[in-house]
């Protein structure tokens, strides 16, 4: 596997990271509970130290799944978890306020098993909570321990450059694939400027561009159908590989990893080969 530091001070990662949302079932029609327990086994055994999910992936399923399989080897991973999305019976709605994040980091210990998250991320920002409260409450988690470092995703430039006055961000994990290149123009030159961790996710368009089978008529909920590419039908035209698709995203400056669901073990043992067979250095290869 290779590795890279996530900022400047952030915590050495794989490049290839399991991202959990998948793991969590809802809204991804195929997932087998048995597999994809074994897959994250089979990304331990292959390396993968960076572990991505969020108590909103099946409503805390995939954080509990992650606890489980992972509990014996948790020192040796990098646990990323978020706060800032709330849910009940009927809604679902944003909040970053100091009372919702300590309780929300107390339900990710108890479902991941631990006491302490290695990094915690805004998954997207409220709109009506200070930034400078939200880092407040981030700041005093980390002083006490229970979070090691703190990210954020979805964020602007704008919105970044206003959480780095406040606390110190290893890491901002937003949308970047072949298909998706944005982040490019702003984003990927700020995190550089302030060495500041850039993790891709959804680097394979949700599978769209690894081919992955995909039913536009199936009535099960299915996540690609919010999916850009699904609502112009321009999903039927794309033309890549998986190769291509982490060339792309992870050959690209300042990117440090990119998080993936992969809820089949060969498609983990796939993309760990085709990763090592383009980062590798050849003295990594015979060694
Ligand atoms: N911070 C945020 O707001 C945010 C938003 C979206 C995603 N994320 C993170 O990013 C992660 C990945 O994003 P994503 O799930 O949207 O999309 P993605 O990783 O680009 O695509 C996932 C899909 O690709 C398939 N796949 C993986 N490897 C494959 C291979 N070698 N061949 C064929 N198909 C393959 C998976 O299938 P199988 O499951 O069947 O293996 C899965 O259906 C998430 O799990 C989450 O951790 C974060």
């Amino acid at each position: 596997m290779v590795y890279r530091q996530l900022g400047k001070g952030g915590p050495v990662v794989s490049v290839l990271g399991y991202g959990g949302w998948a793991l969590g079932e809802e809204g991804w029609p195929d997932v087998e509970r048995g597999e994809a327990l074994r897959s994250l086994e089979v990304a331990f055994e292959c390396g993968v130290t960076l572990y991505d999910t969020a108590p909103f992936y099946g409503k805390g399923i995939s954080e509990k799944h992650i606890g489980e399989v992972l509990a014996s080897v948790r020192r040796e991973i990098v646990l990323a978890t978020k706060c800032g999305i709330q849910w009940d019976e009927r809604h679902v709605w944003l909040s970053l306020s100091r009372e919702d994040i300590l309780r929300e980091v107390e339900a990710s210990l108890r479902r991941l098993r631990t006491d302490y998250i290695d990094l915690y991320q805004v998954h997207w920002y409220d709109q009506k909570t200070s930034v400078w409260e939200v880092c407040e409450t981030l700041r005093e988690l980390q002083r006490q321990g229970v979070i090691r470092y703190i990210g954020v995703c979805n964020f602007s430039a704008s919105l970044l450059a206003k959480a780095v006055q406040w606390m110190e961000v290893v890491s901002l994990q937003a949308e970047y694939n072949l298909l998706h290149p944005e982040p490019e123009k702003e984003l990927l030159p700020f995190c550089q400027r302030y060495q500041i961790g850039f993790i891709a996710y959804s680097p394979l368009a949700q599978g769209f561009l690894a081919g992955r089978p995909f039913d536009p008529l199936s009535q099960q909920k299915d996540v690609r159908k919010h999916h850009p590419l699904f609502k112009t039908g321009k999903w039927r035209e794309v033309q890549s590989s998986v190769e291509e698709a982490f060339r792309f995203v992870l050959g690209q400056k300042g990117v440090s990893a990119c998080v993936v669901s992969m809820t089949k073990p060969h498609h983990v043992r796939q993309n760990v080969a085709i990763v090592e067979k383009l980062f590798l250095s050849r003295e990594e290869k015979s060694s």
